[in-house]
């Protein structure tokens, strides 16, 4: 949530900020602003909406310093208007924030009587719990004069989660990072520093990186920094050498992110693989993710624990594990696990799962998980990021910088590394002989050209959208593995179409949705042959009877199930533990040409983030 840059060197620090916030905008885009040194002041440019409207803004505005902090917005205290976005400014101090203040109003409060027994009045420009955080530094800076100092002093004041910048007229070339939940990273370049919530706005300049941790200090000065604890003592970090260059965050021809991500699936689903399968043997292993051989073996419970899309690829991981290992599986929500006073011991494994590696709810689990001695396993497609600094064991989604919000390669991703992941429980545990072991990782091996097939949904969807756009809603049903891609599918339509959808269990629908059905409402039946195939079918026909409008996914030849719907999609034939890998694609492309027919942006639904940093 929010993105924020700084930037102190030779550099037009425009140019390096507003670069910055274009590979950060995924993390917020309801308003955004910069201040840059120009002319001995802090000039400040901000805009609500787009980026691009800031973009425009600052065309013709010159700035000669050095030295300059952005920020793109995801609101949280007051409304996304000009006067709430950032930088916000309280005599010639500057600041961008990214989380929450919680304790802002009783600071207020204090902050306003101090002043009233100085004789002063404290105005507020902007409803944000930030505007806060600038007026006690400047506060503090009239009394200690120094900017770090000021910082240090505010600091322990502070609760909640916060990453911030500061910069001031009077110290015209410092600027201070510190924070406490969500990430910041430094970057020292050829003369040059870079501050950012993503290591993405910091690799076009350097991949030598620290990331500072909770109550430190970065301090830059000209073009080095120093790090302090918050005792206000120098300390040294490790400088990570980050191994990856900047991905192409280019659409490469497709109209938006996410049909280019869409599209991506199977080389990302082959990437997330590769790692773990041997082709020439037929097996899975998972050396070398830190969970040794010996703690496999003992794995008695498995606690999946994630947010959003990334939840219900757990929920997929529960089917696979159970079935294929044997071990009892518990799926839950980050934001509900954390409070619930959960029940753990040492024979679970933990795995926590989250493509940003950000997801504060997701990361309080993991450390609330440290406590109770659980060792843990995450699962991330973004290295380096706190989750998997933090977690025990470490796996790689590998689909490359996903840019849209609503997650899809990395959904699909996931999914095959909780194949993998059954897949190791099961041969650690004694319960996969080698013939299932082939057999599964062959089909495994063949999905990414089975989805590939699928894909040419693509065109299907973009005729039917303009008459699904009209329907006032959609149900989704399946079972068993089919049941969490149910959710999901709903989930894909809400975030983008803004569309009434939601997800069942297929043998749930006789104790409530079937009375939503009438001829208005889309029926999406998640049908493959497998085991529950028959039962799903008698599902289908009663909702068939209830007059709504079916549109059904099923295996290629399937007849009986093309004479029961409206439209029949079909998925190639396939192991059942490939069938969500094949699922997901039509479900994807189904939500997004909707939304598109009905004029959203796609890539960035409105109200959302990718990167969700705050609880
Ligand atoms: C946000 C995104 C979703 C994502 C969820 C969890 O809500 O919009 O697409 O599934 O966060 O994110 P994570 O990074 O933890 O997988």
């Amino acid at each position: 949530m929010c993105g924020i840059v700084g930037y102190s060197g030779p550099q037009n620090p425009k140019d390096v900020i507003m670069g910055g916030l274009k590979s950060l905008e995924y993390r917020g885009y309801d308003s955004a602003g910069v201040a840059i040194l120009h002319k001995g002041e802090f000039k400040r440019v901000r805009a609500e909406g787009k980026l691009s409207i800031l973009q425009e803004k600052l065309i013709n505005e010159p700035f000669d310093g050095h030295l300059g902090i952005g920020h793109t917005r995801w609101a949280t205290h007051g409304a996304p208007v000009e006067r709430n976005a950032h930088p916000h400014t309280v005599k010639g101090v500057s600041i961008v924030h990214n989380g929450i203040i919680e304790n802002y109003l009783e600071l207020r409060e204090e902050l306003a009587r101090d002043a009233k027994a100085r004789g002063q009045v404290i105005r507020f420009e902007s409803e944000t719990d930030t505007e806060l955080v600038a007026h006690l530094i400047a506060y503090q800076l009239e009394i200690t004069k120094g900017l770090l100092e000021s910082v240090l002093k505010i600091l322990p004041r502070l609760n909640g989660a916060f990453s911030i910048l500061v910069v001031s007229k009077d110290h015209p070339d410092e600027m201070i990072a510190f924070k406490n939940g969500p990430p910041l990273i430094i970057g020292q370049a050829k003369g040059a520093v870079v501050v950012a919530s993503d290591v993405q706005a910091i690799l076009p300049h350097t991949n030598k990186v620290v990331y500072i941790d909770d109550f430190e200090i970065a301090h830059v000065k000209g073009e080095s920094f120093r790090i302090y604890n918050s005792k206000g003592e120098p300390i040294v970090k490790p400088v990570v050498e980050i191994d990856w260059s900047a991905d192409r965050v280019e659409k490469e021809g497709y109209p938006h992110f996410m049909l280019k991500e869409i599209f991506e699936q199977p080389r990302a689903v082959a990437r997330a693989l590769a790692p773990h399968i041997d082709v020439a043997k037929q097996t899975v292993s998972l050396s070398g993710t830190g969970i040794t051989d010996a703690q496999w073996a003992r794995v008695e419970r498995v606690l999946i624990v994630a947010c959003g899309t990334s939840n219900y690829a757990g929920m997929v991981g529960k089917y696979l594990i159970e079935i294929m290992a044997r071990v009892p599986v518990e799926t839950d929500i980050a934001s509900e696990f954390r409070y619930r006073q959960p029940v753990m011991g040492a024979d679970t494994l933990a795995i926590v799962i989250s493509q940003s590696g950000e997801t504060a709810d997701t990361l309080a689990v993991l450390r609330q998980l440290k406590t109770l001695g659980v060792p843990s396993l995450s699962v991330c497609n973004v290295k380096n990021s706190t989750i998997d600094r933090e977690a025990d064991g470490h796996l790689y989604m590998n689909s490359g910088t996903e840019i849209g919000v609503a997650s899809t390669k990395a959904f699909t991703s996931t999914i095959a590394l909780m194949n993998v992941l059954a897949l190791q429980i099961a041969k650690a545990k004694g319960r996969l002989s080698p013939e299932d072991e082939a057999r599964y990782v062959n089909a495994l091996l063949a999905a990414p050209a089975q989805m590939e097939t699928v894909l040419a949904c693509d065109k299907f969807f973009a005729a039917a959208a303009d008459v699904l756009k009209n329907y006032k809603g959609f149900l989704y049903m399946g079972r068993g593995v089919s049941y969490p891609l149910a959710l999901e599918g709903a989930l894909k339509l809400k975030e983008l179409a803004y569309m009434h959808a939601e997800g069942y269990a297929a043998g749930e629908m006789k104790h409530g949705p079937l009375a939503l059905i009438d001829k208005r409402m889309a029926v999406v039946m998640l049908a493959p042959s497998d085991n529950l195939y028959e039962k799903t079918l008698s599902n289908l026909e009663e909702a068939k009877a209830r007059g709504g409008v079916i549109i059904a996914l099923g295996t290629v030849g399937n007849e009986r199930l093309r004479g029961i719907s409206q439209s029949y999609l079909t998925l190639p034939r396939a192991e059942w533990n490939v069938n969500p890998l094949l699922e997901a694609v039509p479900l994807q492309l189904l939500a997004y040409h909707v939304a598109s027919a009905l004029g959203h942006d796609v890539d960035q639904p409105r109200n959302l983030a990718k990167s969700v940093t705050v609880e």
